[in-house]
């Protein structure tokens, strides 16, 4: 008799109603381009870019259900229906009481740390996001990261790289008491390669944030693709549907923030929840002033529909499925043929060591700008540097540059964006730039701005070209 054969491929879960052409340049061009760029990926049009990896916020595309929402979005200025609709999804999904919608995650953030942060505060988190960090900072207050052991090793596979450390928490919290307003955790840790947050650390943290009478919010932005992870790694919960796993994790916290722009599968939204009365009064009052009335806070009616319909699509188990085998692939496929990667590959994206893969390129000639160049010489490809670009800081007694702990690349994935062909192409790129790795040199800034400079600095090569260089000589 004949048996059947499993099918093991991972498939896209949706066929393609809409196109969306990319352009093809020669390298000709795309030196051109670079070079016209300052060197900085950040400053490319992005008509000259074929594969966008920049980030996965707000680049992802929309499904039919999606667009539907959008011609029956409600415009009303105040109490549209579209914003019941997504208030009852907001609540349905955290089971959190007062839902403020935002233009995106950055104005929740604003918003919650401008009414519950005072100078002096410390707010802890398993890893800041940069503008999470930014907006705690700007109150006067201090954002502290408390990632887990297992984090600091790059190549470590541990399942769970994004929990926070609850001995650190446990420790902050006690040692002075009373200076913390809330602590947050990222799900899945961005600034952290993307590493997922297990439901047993989400517990430890919210029974220490109770103890110590301290909220904790969830910063939300990848939480379903952290329900994922935890359905596929977390002992017992192979079973468990990603939405019951989504309200395990949203019912250990007193609030979330959230930039809908990820899985909102939106191209723009957020919103801020909160169990508290009093604060949700004060937070809507600071909504009014910046972000709009309170039942729109900022977005569009056909905006609010998109988030409520996608916060759910993201929850679907085919799409995650496919959604992170995507991400994996492309991860164990570079790092396989030796690209030396944040391992496990992160739930959004791949993050390439760059201070690894390039070894004679020292952390000040920004060892992740050069591959990001190259990327794109390669092929047109355009990921980000997370490295001493975006974090490095100057000593404060002596002025001169230190650099940052790690010299990464991200690679981020739209969602349902792009194919498992494009995925391939990406694959081959990378490792032609990897056989050529020894001959990249490095890069100084010729200008910077004062802060945020990633985005808008310029820089040229310290080296006249593609000098070959070896590795053992630097
Ligand atoms: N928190 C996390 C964990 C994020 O990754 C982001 C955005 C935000 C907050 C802010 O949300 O952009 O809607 O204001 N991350 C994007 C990225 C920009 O490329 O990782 P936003």
């Amino acid at each position: 008799m004949h048996k059947p054969r499993p099918i093991h491929t991972v498939i896209e879960p949706f066929r393609i109603k809409s196109v969306e052409p990319i352009r093809m340049t020669t390298p000709e061009q795309r030196e051109k381009k670079i070079r016209e760029a300052g060197w900085n990926v950040f400053l490319l049009h992005a008509r000259d870019v074929l594969i966008d990896l920049l980030t996965d916020s707000g680049t992802g595309a929309m499904s039919a259900g999606q667009w539907a929402g959008v011609m029956r979005g409600d415009e009303s200025y105040a109490g549209s229906d579209s914003f019941y609709r997504f208030r009852d999804a907001v609540q349905d999904i955290t089971g959190l009481k007062h839902v403020i919608p935002t233009h995106q995650g950055r104005a929740a953030e604003r918003i919650l740390f401008s009414t519950v942060c005072r100078p002096g505060d410390v707010v802890p988190n398993n890893t800041h996001f940069d503008t999470t960090r930014a907006n705690i900072e700007f109150t006067g207050a201090r954002a502290v990261d408390l990632p887990c052991a297992a984090a600091k090793d790059l190549g470590s596979r541990a399942p769970f790289k994004g929990n926070m450390d609850v001995e650190a928490l446990d420790r902050l919290l006690a040692d002075p008491p009373g200076r913390v307003p809330l602590c947050m955790i990222t799900v899945t840790n961005n600034s952290g390669g993307g590493q997922p947050v297990s439901l047993a650390n989400l517990r430890a943290v919210s029974e220490v944030c109770r103890e110590h009478g301290v909220p904790l919010y969830i910063d939300a932005c990848r939480f379903a693709e952290n329900a994922y992870f935890i359905q596929q790694r977390e002992e017992g919960y192979a079973d468990v549907p990603l939405l019951e796993i989504a309200r395990e994790m949203f019912a250990l916290a007193d609030g979330a923030t959230m930039s809908a722009k990820k899985d909102g599968m939106a191209n723009i939204g957020g919103f801020l929840a909160t169990n508290d009365d009093a604060l949700a009064a004060q937070e809507k009052d600071l909504l009014i002033l910046t972000e709009g009335f309170p039942t729109y806070g900022g977005l569009a009616g056909r905006d609010l529909e998109a988030v409520a319909i996608g916060l759910y699509e993201a929850l679907e188990p085919d799409y995650q499925r496919y959604r992170i085998a995507s991400t994996t692939y492309l991860g164990t496929h570079i790092s396989e043929h030796g690209v030396p990667i944040v391992q496990p590959p992160g739930g959004h994206a791949v993050y390439i060591d760059a201070a690894a893969m390039l070894p004679h390129v020292p952390p000040l000639e920004f060892p992740g700008i050069a591959l990001c160049v190259e990327l794109y010489r390669e092929a047109g490809i355009r990921g980000v540097e997370i490295g001493s670009v975006m974090f490095g800081a100057r000593d404060p007694d002596t002025g001169e540059p230190v650099a940052a702990r790690n010299e990464l690349v991200r690679l981020a994935i739209p969602r349902r964006v792009y194919t498992q062909s494009h995925i391939d192409y990406v694959v081959e790129a990378i490792l032609n730039v990897y056989d050529r790795r020894e001959a990249i040199g490095g890069y100084r800034i010729t200008y910077e701005p004062p802060f945020l400079r990633h985005f808008t600095a310029t820089f040229e090569p310290t080296t006249a070209g593609p000098v070959p260089r070896k590795a053992e000589e630097a």
